[in-house]
């Protein structure tokens, strides 16, 4: 039985001091939440992470971290960029691989996510790949095709004893920031067509969210009619309270 998994991806937000505040207050109410069928991870900038780590040590909190991109190289001449054994020395457990904001914004291909999901791999932590297409994809009639395209590419090196190593995250660009979630119903559909093109010896273990404004509100709903394990999030992830209602409606709707 898949485990559900909730992850906050913070983006651009929050210095040091404000990341450490917000693990504090998420830890808290996490603690009396105390869900039993919900991983929870949280994804600070690169530049509060060992901050974040120290206070989850600190405090004894069930709460994993992971960074928002990684290298795929191991070290180099490769200004601004930080590589994933790196990110492993400081605790961290996941990395978001692909997000279409770095797809987009910052020209990473289908073969550097690629690789870099086989580096995050052979370190043993956890590659969370992002896939989704645009609107003018979709209105093309080729949202299927695209998303399982990015899903075969992104997970080509994946061997049999990665099983339960790998997370999918289905985001629709729409989706995301927009404050209009995508429709249960097309979700189900594009986590189907995912979990098809995930290679066979890791198909049935690998978790498989949905990212694009989520809420506390549609949390439920989305969890219930999209069969999805759980969601990456984003902006609703920077409140504590906000957070927590996603984590609490996630747990209840835990498929037993
Ligand atoms: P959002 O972002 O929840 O703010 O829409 C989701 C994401 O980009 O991971």
């Amino acid at each position: 039985m898949r485990r559900n998994l909730v992850i906050g991806n913070w983006k651009m937000n929050l210095d040091y001091v404000e990341a450490i505040h917000l693990v504090q207050q998420l830890g808290i109410l996490h603690r009396s939440l105390g869900p039993d069928h919900t991983d929870v991870v949280v994804a600070p900038p690169f530049v509060d992470l060992r901050s974040v780590t120290s206070v989850i040590e600190a405090d004894r909190l069930a709460i994993q971290v992971a960074a928002q991109h990684a290298h795929h190289r191991e070290s180099g001449a490769y200004t601004g960029e930080v590589s994933v054994g790196m990110l492993k020395r400081l605790g961290v457990k996941y990395v978001i691989v692909g997000h279409s904001e770095r797809r987009q914004g910052f020209a990473m291909t289908d073969d550097v996510v690629s690789a870099t999901v086989d580096s995050v791999l052979a370190s043993g932590m956890t590659p969370v790949v992002c896939c989704g297409e645009s609107m003018e994809v979709r209105e093309e009639g080729r949202a299927e095709e695209f998303v399982s395209a990015q899903i075969v590419s992104a997970l080509g090196g994946v061997k049999p004893k990665h099983k339960g190593s790998v997370v999918i995250a289905y985001e629709p660009i729409w989706a995301i920031g927009s404050g209009q979630a995508a429709d249960p119903d097309v979700v189900r559909a594009m986590l189907d067509v995912i979990r098809g093109a995930t290679p066979g010896e890791i198909r049935d273990d690998t978790q498989i969210l949905y990212g694009g404004s989520v809420t506390s509100e549609n949390a439920r709903e989305l969890m219930v009619a999209s069969n999805a394990d759980g969601f990456l999030v984003g902006g609703a992830s920077l409140r504590a309270d906000e957070f927590v209602g996603i984590i609490a409606a996630v747990e209840d709707c835990y498929r037993k």
